[in-house]
This record gives C-alpha cells, structure tokens and sequence, in this order.
C-alpha cells in the first residue's frame, strides 16, 4: 500500500474527488495518509478533517523564498514516509531538491491541455482567462509527473472539454473541473499505486494488460 500525500493550497476540490475517489475504492494500492497545505485558512484542511484524514501545515507566509520552504517541505514528506505526492491545487513552484529526491513520483493537475496554457503564471483562473482571450474551442485538464520544467514533465492523462458561448472564466474553470480533472486526478493516482506507469525520455506509458 502507498502512502499519498496531497499538497493543498486552496479550495482543494481535486483533494475531495481524491478522497471520494479513494472511499468508493477506487484508489488501488495506495491510502491518502497526510494533507499538507501552503495556507493555514484552505478549505481543503477542513475537507481533510472531516474525512479523518491527518493534516499539516507549513505556511508559505513564515519563509522567504521557494528554496527555504522546500527544504523543510522535503522534510516533512521524509518523516511521512511518502511514496506518491499529489500537487492539487498546490500554488508553489517546488525547489529542484524536492523534484530530484522524489523523481516520478510527483503529479499535477493543471488546467488546460498542456502544452497550451502553461508554465510560469499560468495556474488557477488565469489559465481559463487566456483560453477565452484566444478564443479557443476545446481546453481541459493534463495530470502530468512533475520535473524541473514547470508544466513540462511527462504528461500521464489529459481530457478534453468543450467551450461554450458566453462562458466566463468561472463557469469554465467549473466545467473544466467537474469534466476532467476530478476525473483523470484520481484514476492517475490509481495508475501509479498499481505500478502501471513508465517512464522513459519524458514520456509516461500506460500497462493497460496489468490490473483490469
Ligand atoms: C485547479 O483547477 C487546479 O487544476 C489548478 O488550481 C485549481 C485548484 O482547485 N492548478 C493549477 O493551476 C496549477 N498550475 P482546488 O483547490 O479546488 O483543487
């Protein structure tokens, strides 16, 4: 069984449709054991809460820079013994240290269909801002292993989402959510416990032989 560990920063709606996820059994091989969050006030904490999961925080606010929070960030993924850490909605950008001590074994979930609409600055509902500035007809969500490049490591599951006349970045980011990323978020998670992923020159491949 792997130990997740999902790093929150806000809402944490991707963190609920984890846990829901995870209570219909559909997380095989892996328990969600630690919540942390960047923000003592996320709503993703109470999420946690009530589903008797453990959290902690470590607020971005008491360090100065990205480096200095990572370093104590890569201690407390240590003592909770992490397999797997899950970015859901997690606004920070992750020191290289981090990313190298856990190499494959980081997921994002990102807002669009990577490579559009990604890297430095866009995250939350700017990356819905700028699909609609462009006037794009299809967006949706990317889970991808995080590496160096921000946005840019190997892209694990992606889902597609129609844009409608007269959206707003709102009710965008609303269907974007509930038509991809709550789906595809948790069934990589799946993956990964399982062992089905690979891999090689930044590419992930599915085992679809293995687990059905
Ligand atoms: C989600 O849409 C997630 O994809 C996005 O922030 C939102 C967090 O919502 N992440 C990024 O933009 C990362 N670049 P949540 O807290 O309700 O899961």
């Amino acid at each position: 069984m792997k130990n997740i560990i999902v790093l929150v920063s806000g809402g944490g709606t991707n963190l609920q449709a984890l846990i829901n996820a995870q209570e219909r059994g559909e997380i095989r091989n892996g328990k969600i054991t630690c919540v942390i969050s960047s923000n003592p006030d996320a709503y993703a904490l109470q999420r946690a809460e009530k589903h008797g999961i453990k959290s902690q925080v470590l607020s971005r606010k008491n360090y100065q820079n990205n480096q200095a929070y990572t370093q104590d960030l890569l201690k407390l993924l240590e003592s909770e013994n992490a397999d797997l850490i899950v970015l859901a909605g997690f606004m920070i950008i992750l020191d290289k240290a981090l990313i190298q001590a856990y190499e494959n074994k980081i997921i994002n979930v990102h807002p669009s269909l990577i490579p559009s609409f990604c890297g430095d600055g866009f995250y939350g509902l700017h990356v819905h801002e700028k699909a609609l500035e462009k006037g794009v007809k299809l967006t949706g969500a990317t889970v991808h292993f995080v590496n160096e490049i921000c946005d840019g490591g190997a892209i694990i599951l992606q889902k597609a989402v129609e844009i409608q006349n007269g959206d707003t970045p709102e009710i965008l980011q609303k269907r974007v959510m509930e038509q991809a990323e709550w789906k595809i978020l948790p069934q990589a998670v799946s993956l990964f416990c399982e062992d089905r992923l690979t891999v090689i020159d930044n590419h992930a491949y599915i085992d679809y032989n293995k687990g059905e």
